[in-house]
């Protein structure tokens, strides 16, 4: 069978059968330009960025010739025929950089180690196996992006291989999406602190097809976020509360009948400052591929908004089910929430969904007095 080839953003890419190519990925590819740009103006230098688990190397490819931030790309895959692919598109696309035939961890606790300003991980399935060279090994103070793609394990749908993978308790509830990047987040932050080191999230997305997080990795103990560390406790269509980790068994006592999901990160899932600064200078437009360009300006508008309300969200499909009544529009429900005075925003997890920090019986209760 003839190789393919693959025109994406400004890279132009053969992919050979057996190699992986993803078309649906191209988003997530695209929306890591802008963030590297940002991250580059906040250093105030170019980046050396590692796409180590590159396949055909189009993601790393594309951060070098779109970002225009990127002095040096390490491209790694453990296939043969991957690691030949990508030094004949890394050449085809002048690209500098390594290319390298390796298993990710053992590179990373290798050559690569302290070298990478920003660490790509972009496994099949779960980047547990990795977390833990990816943490340790980035330096200090820059960013490792993991994407994970076992969504039934994150979203609680099979709750021993979260467990397994991320120890974790996660349950299968309306506000899943978002539990499974919080217990990513947190496994990462374990992870972290066995090297001394802790993580800050820098931006947080949820699609149908993955999880993926942009976390900042900082030197230190003092720091170390132990606040941001808890449970969420659900009573099924009653409440919804969160407790940080260090309350449990001092002054908060789980009652009978409450699901405990956790532990998990219940700090912020993105940092508004990031945001905001991708916004002023206008960095989505390094993206080549204009679609993706106003989609990632619309989902990190969505992001800003989010970003510092309580860390679950509400369905509005599902909590206008437990009052009897039929959805309303989502518009009308955010006029209803801040007429009454909450705070309120869209999320990126479901087009139904809202944060808001009104608490889930109050909000029952103003869908209860909606005119029927
Ligand atoms: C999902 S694909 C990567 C897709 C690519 N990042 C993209 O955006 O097109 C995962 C790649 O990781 C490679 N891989 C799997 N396990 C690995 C390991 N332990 N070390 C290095 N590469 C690995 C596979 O050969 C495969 O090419």
């Amino acid at each position: 069978m003839a190789d393919k080839v693959i025109v994406e953003g400004m890279a132009r890419v053969v992919v050979p059968e057996g190699v992986f190519y993803n078309p649906l990925a191209r988003f997530s590819r695209s929306f890591a330009i802008p963030i590297l740009a940002m991250e580059s103006s906040i250093r105030g230098r170019e980046l050396i960025v590692g796409d180590l688990m590159a396949a055909s190397g189009v993601r790393g490819i594309r951060y070098f010739l779109e970002s225009g931030c990127v002095s040096e790309v390490w491209f790694n895959d453990r296939s043969r025929r991957a690691f030949d692919t990508i030094k004949l598109n890394v050449r085809e696309n002048g690209v500098d950089g390594r290319v390298f035939n390796m298993d990710v961890r053992a590179l990373l606790y290798s050559d690569a180690l302290y070298k990478l300003d920003f660490i790509d991980i972009d496994p099949f399935g779960t980047p547990s196996p990795y977390i833990d060279s990816a943490v340790a090994a980035v330096r200090e103070g820059g960013l490792v992006v993991l994407t994970a793609t076992d969504l039934t394990a994150l979203c609680g749908l099979y709750p021993r291989a979260a467990f397994r993978k991320y120890f974790s308790v996660v349950r299968k509830t309306w506000f899943c999406h978002e539990v499974a990047l919080r217990v990513l987040i947190y496994s990462c932050l374990v992870a972290a602190g066995r090297h001394d080191r802790y993580i800050e999230p820098v931006i947080s997305v949820f699609t149908e097809q993955y999880a993926r997080v942009y976390l900042r990795v900082r030197e230190g103990k003092i720091r170390y976020p132990y606040g941001s560390v808890g449970f969420i406790l659900y009573r099924e269509g009653e409440s919804i509360d969160v407790a940080p980790l260090k309350s449990i068994g001092g002054e908060a006592s789980i009652e009978k009948g409450v699901m405990v999901i956790g532990p998990m990160w219940i700090g912020p899932l993105h940092n508004n400052d990031f945001i905001d600064g991708i916004f002023d200078r206008e960095l989505f437009n390094r993206i080549a591929v204009e679609g993706d360009r106003l989609r990632a300006a619309k989902l990190l508008k969505v992001m800003r908004g989010e970003a510092d309300l309580p860390p679950y969200y509400y369905d509005i499909h599902k909590l206008s089910s437990m009052v009897g009544i039929s959805p309303p529009p989502v518009d009308k429900v955010i006029r209803l929430l801040v007429d009454a005075g909450y705070r309120v925003s869209r999320t990126q997890f479901s087009g139904h969904g809202l944060k808001t920090d009104c608490s889930l019986s109050d909000f029952l209760d103003l869908l209860r007095g909606l005119p029927r």
